[in-house]
């Protein structure tokens, strides 16, 4: 959604350099200053929260997760969940309740504490990458 907004953003660059080209013609110049103003307003504020998830950047954040979850995203301790492969929308939502205390863990209330919503997209992108193969029992 971000992303849509910061592609969208781009895409207007060209018309607000054509609207400020034509500010000197005989259109209305009141009007065309209140587009461009709020063109430019627009564009500042999808580039102030554009973050496009990386995977690789949290692969390398994960270190600071994988003593618990592993940097495969499999628990390597028996508090700690399974987190390969869970969708990122979850994963997200799941450490900024983390993170506002809103969901209680002694561990992970610290653990989220310090991360930014940037951090948190790129974990998510590379715990929700991962594939998991499941077996059932017979
Ligand atoms: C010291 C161990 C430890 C570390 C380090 C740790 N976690 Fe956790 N994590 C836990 C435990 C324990 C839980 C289970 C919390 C609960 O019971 O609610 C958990 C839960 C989670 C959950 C919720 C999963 C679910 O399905 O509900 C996510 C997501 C998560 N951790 C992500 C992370 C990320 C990302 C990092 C690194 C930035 C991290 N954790 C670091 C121990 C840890």
């Amino acid at each position: 959604m971000i992303t849509h907004i910061a592609n969208a953003a781009d895409r207007l660059q060209p018309v607000r350099g054509e609207l400020l080209s034509r500010v000197t013609g005989k259109t209305d110049k009141k009007m065309i200053a209140r587009i461009f103003v709020s063109l430019s307003i627009f564009s500042l504020l999808a580039s102030a929260t554009a973050h496009a998830a990386d995977a690789k950047a949290g692969r390398k954040k994960a270190q600071m997760c994988a003593a618990c979850h592993g940097i495969d995203g499999i628990s390597k301790m028996p508090m700690a969940p399974n987190i390969a492969g869970s969708p990122a929308m979850y994963l997200e939502k799941q450490i900024k309740a983390f993170r506002s205390e809103e969901r209680k863990d002694e561990t992970m209330n610290v653990v989220a504490k310090p991360l930014s919503d940037a951090d948190i997209a790129d974990l998510a992108a590379w715990y929700s990458g991962l594939t998991v193969d499941v077996t059932l029992p017979n």
